[in-house]
């Protein structure tokens, strides 16, 4: 096989601060029962004062590289998946490649909200495929929290934060690294999750401030059936570009949206739920973080090993929805 890109390390970072579901019950009208019923959420990770996107980042980024036994200086190039950026400019991954230390390494923020990670999966494959780059530090991280309107019980006791990361290095050997990727974008979507103000469009003002504009909107029950549909398309699509069945993939990692959402498209396929990772009773849904998340916890904890065929499958604001095959 051409040389393609291989997972050699992975890491995670999650805030201590934890919210539960009954904490959300003092300050809004909402209850344990209904959000863990519509959900799956029990509780989430928040950050504190101090944390952001890249202090997640580089903590998510440095494991990795421990992981992969590598130093920063050795990377080829850094990329940020994050629709929750520290700034707005510059890219949170210029301050998570000072923090890392690799000086002179290039470093950028992909924007694809929660499929960033499958669509930087691709975007570095893709360099390292043409040879550009041996090994890539991709991270993906967001703290919507701090985008999230905590009047607001429809969209605030979703999200999480955390960040996620892997060192992916060139590899030759066909039965390892990327197998498929495949990527999709429907802007006609855009307003199904976005975050008004704060833009060039509508830049923060008193105004914007005023109506509440600077947090993030959501069209739950559509984003719902799309979720469904996409995950089950993905789904499809992966095994059958790769010709394998449900027997031949060891774990779904999908993005973790809603439990609902993840078992409906695993049930079409008969997945057995063992061989879905579902953590969003702790974590919520932390946007492109939550496919790396799950992949470090699976590993840590002994669900996959190297050799393990993986199925990712991702979708989010823009809208946008990615999958992936890789073996470990
Ligand atoms: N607690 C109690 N009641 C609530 C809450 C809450 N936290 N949130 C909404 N409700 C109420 C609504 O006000 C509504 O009340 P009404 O009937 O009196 O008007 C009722 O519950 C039903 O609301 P729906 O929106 O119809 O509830 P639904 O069953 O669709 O569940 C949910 C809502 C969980 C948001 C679901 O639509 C969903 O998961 N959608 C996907 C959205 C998502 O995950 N977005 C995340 C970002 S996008 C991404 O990651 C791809």
């Amino acid at each position: 096989m051409a040389l393609h890109a291989a997972i050699a390390g992975i890491g995670a970072a999650v805030p201590k601060k934890v919210m539960t579901n009954f904490d959300f019950e003092k300050i809004l009208d909402t209850s344990d029962e209904w959000i863990t019923k519509r959900t799956g959420i029990k509780e989430r990770r928040l950050v504190s004062d101090g944390e952001s996107t890249v202090t997640l980042s580089v903590e998510a980024g440095r494991k990795a590289l421990d992981d992969a036994g590598i130093e920063a200086e050795q990377l080829d190039l850094i990329i940020c998946a994050t629709v929750s950026p520290d700034m707005i400019l510059p890219a949170s991954a210029c301050f998570i490649q000072k923090e890392l230390g690799a000086t002179d390494v290039p470093a950028f923020d992909l924007s694809a909200a929660c499929s960033g990670f499958v669509y930087g999966l691709s975007v570095a494959d893709q360099f390292i495929r043409t040879g550009t780059y041996k090994r890539i530090l991709l991270i993906a991280g967001d703290t919507l929290s701090k985008f999230s309107d905590f009047t607001d019980r429809a969209t605030c006791v979703l999200f999480g934060d955390g960040a996620g990361a892997v060192v992916l290095e060139a590899t030759d050997q066909d039965d390892k690294g990327v197998q498929y990727v495949v990527m999709h974008a429907d802007g006609n979507g855009w307003d199904y999750i976005h975050l008004p103000a704060g833009g060039s469009r509508y830049p923060a003002s008193k105004e914007t401030v005023e109506q509440n504009l600077h947090f993030v909107k959501m069209r739950g029950r559509e984003i719902y059936r799309f979720a469904v549909e996409k995950m089950q398309w993905l789904m499809g699509d992966c095994m059958a570009k790769c010709g394998l069945t449900p027997e031949d993939v060891d774990m779904v990692l999908p993005h973790q949206v809603n439990v609902r959402i993840i078992k409906s498209a695993a049930e079409k396929f008969n997945f057995p739920m063992e061989k879905v990772y579902v953590n969003i009773d702790r974590y919520g849904n932390t946007s492109g973080a939550s496919i790396p998340l799950a992949l470090e916890e699976a590993k840590r904890k002994g669900s996959i090993d190297n050799g393990s065929r993986l199925l990712m499958v991702a979708f989010g604001a823009g809208l946008t929805w990615a999958g992936a095959v890789v073996r470990l």
